[in-house]
């Protein structure tokens, strides 16, 4: 049976944290990596946030590709999902979705993350079966006790909180029954 969003709970499952990238300088790529593997951390989430950024997933799946998972980040289109199809990654996370953008991220059989940021979008996630989803901005959005209230509602829904997250705060969120992972520019830092 195929998985549900292509495996993407499967492949969060041991991945608690999931560092988000944003690289301005290519050079700066291998020594995050590095950074990220001593510190036992072995996936990345690069953003595609500057004109470097598919220079950088390219790179990194070249040469670390054996060592650590390579996500592509802020994937908003179908146009960049038929590059990360392209450059074999191992998995595409978006800030939000529309039922469009969720059929091809489907179709891309790489396991995706879409996001949302309140109830109705949850409920329009379900609605295109998916229930593991970034929940984004994290703080600005309500953070722990948005989250509590969204148990509440929606148990069988699993989140990937980021933005606002950082070393004081992520065990809060780590410790929430429907926290699978926490993702976040700090763990990079
Ligand atoms: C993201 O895309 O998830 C955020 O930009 C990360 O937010 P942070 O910098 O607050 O961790």
């Amino acid at each position: 049976m195929k998985k549900n969003q292509n495996g993407i709970l499967e492949l969060l499952s041991d991945k608690p944290l999931i560092p988000v990238v944003t690289i301005k300088d290519l050079e700066q790529i291998d020594a995050t990596v590095d950074t990220l593997l001593s510190r036992d951390i072995n996936c990345i989430e690069i953003t595609l946030r500057t004109s470097v950024s598919w220079q950088a997933i390219e790179r990194v799946k070249k040469y670390h590709g054996d060592r650590i998972k390579v996500g592509v980040g802020t994937i908003i289109n179908q146009e960049q999902i038929d590059k990360a199809m392209d450059l074999d990654v191992d998995f595409l996370v978006s800030p939000g979705f529309t039922s469009q953008l969720i059929k091809g991220l489907d179709a891309s059989k790489i396991p995706f993350l879409p996001g949302v940021s309140n109830v109705s979008q949850i409920i329009s996630a379900i609605e295109n079966n998916c229930n593991t989803l970034k929940f984004f901005p994290a703080i600005l959005s309500g953070g722990l006790q948005a989250l509590e209230n969204f148990n509440q509602l929606f148990p069988l829904v699993k989140f990937c909180p980021t933005g606002g997250i950082g070393a004081v705060n992520f065990k809060s969120f780590l410790e929430l029954k429907n926290v699978v992972s926490v993702g976040g520019s700090w763990l990079s830092k």
